[in-house]
């Protein structure tokens, strides 16, 4: 048989399951109560997985600082919060950004060194609550009743800046008291905005970089185009140039042609005018021979006709009549002088010609003369050049100047004949009129190395010294009008320079004047 408890028993006994009761009432509560906690912790943690993808995408510091404090608020469901950044050079956390506040935080409002110390969040400083002092710097100011302070750092764990959440007085009723248990779960979100902070200013710093390389990039680019632009500029110019050059380099050649034609006008007119003073001159020259010529013709035909009338009798004669016909032949002698006659004729014979011979002189002095117009390189002799000269000059001095010849054993020399020939005329015509009555030109040649020396020199009236270093100039002339053209020395001067020759004059007024004209044997190449 069972025993029954006793009253003592089962009062005991209840009140032990009373007392176990309530241990497991406690027990659940606590379940309920952690169960509680971490789903608030896990609400947050899905509210910081959240925060980064949001804050990911900031495009600016102030983009990210921003949705930093909307998701502080949003997560830990505090009034305002506040992100602050370190200013190294001032040492000072100065508000980047914030959010939720009544009374916003000033940008001046600072929390200095002193501060940063005090709190030691110089260095790995950790999560701190404060209850706000009323009018401090910047929270009190701000009308905050409870703060939360969370340091983050740098890599080198240098402080980099502060996130803070708050609650303020005014609204405080409506809000969640902060406490110790926000500690973790803000730290949490501290360090996650810390790292996803220094990635943003990493990306922020390489995308800095790229714009400045960028921007680099297109400043070269635009120089380089400038520069180009430039090269073209400078190209366009240096074709305008060209273009003005070769314009005027076609201008100076037409220039030249023209001064080469004007020249060889002026050469043509100066040959003209010489000749033209020579044909008076020549005309008389040939005149006296011609005179001679058919004066001498006249008297031979008379003579001729006494000797045919006694030719004719000889002809006559027969065996029957030949003493008859030579009495009548000795009797025609004697009335016409025919030894007389036959003389003259004879001495007619001589003087035509002598007459003959000095007009086929001239005429080959006119022809050498004439070799003028040759532009072809010659072997001649300048000895044939100064005689033929001086037989078309013969007019202007004979009788009056006498020619002195002191020819020289000269090689023939490589020249344009017709031209030397013209510098010949030239001289001895200046030389002709220095002299105003009778005088001598004295004319010498002589070779010196490779060189001929042809001298003409005059007992003239001279040329004063202030002239003498015009006389070579175009139109220079101290001539009268229809005398001199002034072309003679010039035209000469240009001859003699032509063969690479040289011309120079020696003078004395009243005494005469020497041109001394000196020539290269041989031309040479070039
Ligand atoms: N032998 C000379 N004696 C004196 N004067 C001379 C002599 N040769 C040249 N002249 C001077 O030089 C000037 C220039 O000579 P030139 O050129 O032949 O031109 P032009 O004979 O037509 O005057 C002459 O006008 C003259 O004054
Ligand atoms: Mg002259």
């Amino acid at each position: 048989m069972e025993k029954i408890p006793s009253y003592d028993e089962l009062k005991n006994n209840c009140d032990d399951f009373q007392a176990q009761i309530i241990r497991f009432l406690k027990v659940e509560q606590d379940l309920v109560n952690a169960r509680s906690k971490l789903d608030r912790d896990l609400s947050r943690f899905k509210a910081i997985q959240t925060y980064s993808q949001k804050v990911i995408n900031a495009l600016s510091l102030e983009e990210f600082a921003s949705i930093t404090v909307e998701s502080v608020v949003e997560t830990f469901e505090v009034e305002c919060s506040a992100f602050f950044m370190y200013n190294k050079s001032g040492n000072a956390l100065t508000v980047q950004s914030q959010f939720g506040f009544d009374n916003e935080i000033k940008n001046e409002w600072q929390l200095n060194g002193e501060w940063i110390s005090l709190k030691g969040f110089q260095k790995n400083g950790k999560v701190s609550i404060d209850q706000v002092v009323p009018d401090s710097v910047p929270f009190g100011k701000a009308g905050l009743y409870k703060v939360i302070f969370s340091p983050y750092y740098d890599e080198d764990e240098n402080l980099h800046g502060m996130l803070t959440g708050g609650v303020s007085n005014s609204k405080k009723a409506y809000y969640d008291e902060i406490t110790e248990e926000l500690i973790p779960s803000f730290m949490v979100f501290t360090q996650q905005m810390s790292s996803l902070l220094r990635n943003f200013e990493a990306k922020q710093f390489l995308d800095m970089k790229v714009q400045q390389r960028t921007a680099e990039v297109v400043n070269q680019k635009k120089e380089i185009e400038n520069i180009n632009e430039e090269l073209k500029q400078q190209k366009e110019e240096l074709q305008t140039t060209n273009e003005i050059l070769e314009n005027q380099k076609e201008e100076l050649q037409k220039t030249l042609e023209r001064l080469k034609f004007a020249q060889s006008q002026l050469v043509q007119s100066e040959k003209m005018a010489s000749l033209g003073q020579l044909v008076a001159g020549i005309a008389h020259e040939i005149n006296n021979p011609v005179t001679f010529i058919s004066a001498g013709v006249e008297s031979l035909n008379t003579n001729l006709e006494e000797v045919r009338q006694v030719l004719d009798i000889y002809h006559r004669i027969t065996p029957r009549n030949v003493a008859e016909k030579i009495k009548e032949i000795e009797d025609l002698k004697g009335k016409i002088d025919y030894n007389e006659a036959l003389r003259e004729i004879g001495n007619l014979i001589d003087s035509i010609k002598h007459g003959t011979e000095r007009t086929s002189e001239i005429v080959r002095g006119l022809r050498t003369f004439s070799r003028l117009d040759e532009d072809v390189l010659k072997v001649a002799n300048i000895h044939e050049g100064l005689d033929s000269t001086l037989i078309l000059l013969r007019n202007k001095y004979k009788q009056r100047i006498e020619i002195e010849k002191h020819y020289g054993n000269i090689p023939e020399i490589e020249c344009y004949p017709g031209q030397l020939n013209q510098v010949f005329m030239n001289i001895l015509s200046n030389a002709i009129d220095a002299i105003d009555d009778k005088g001598t030109i004295t004319i010498s040649t002589v070779k010196s190395n490779d060189k001929v020396q042809v001298s003409i020199k005059d007992t003239g009236r001279g040329i004063p010294e202030n002239i003498r270093t015009r006389i070579f100039e175009p139109f220079f002339t101290t001539k009268e009008v229809g005398h001199g053209t002034g072309l003679g020395l010039s035209i000469s001067h240009g001859i003699i320079e032509k063969h690479k020759g040289k011309i120079k004059v020696i003078s004395e007024v009243e005494k005469g004047s020497e041109f001394v004209i000196s020539l290269p044997v041989k031309q040479g190449k070039g």
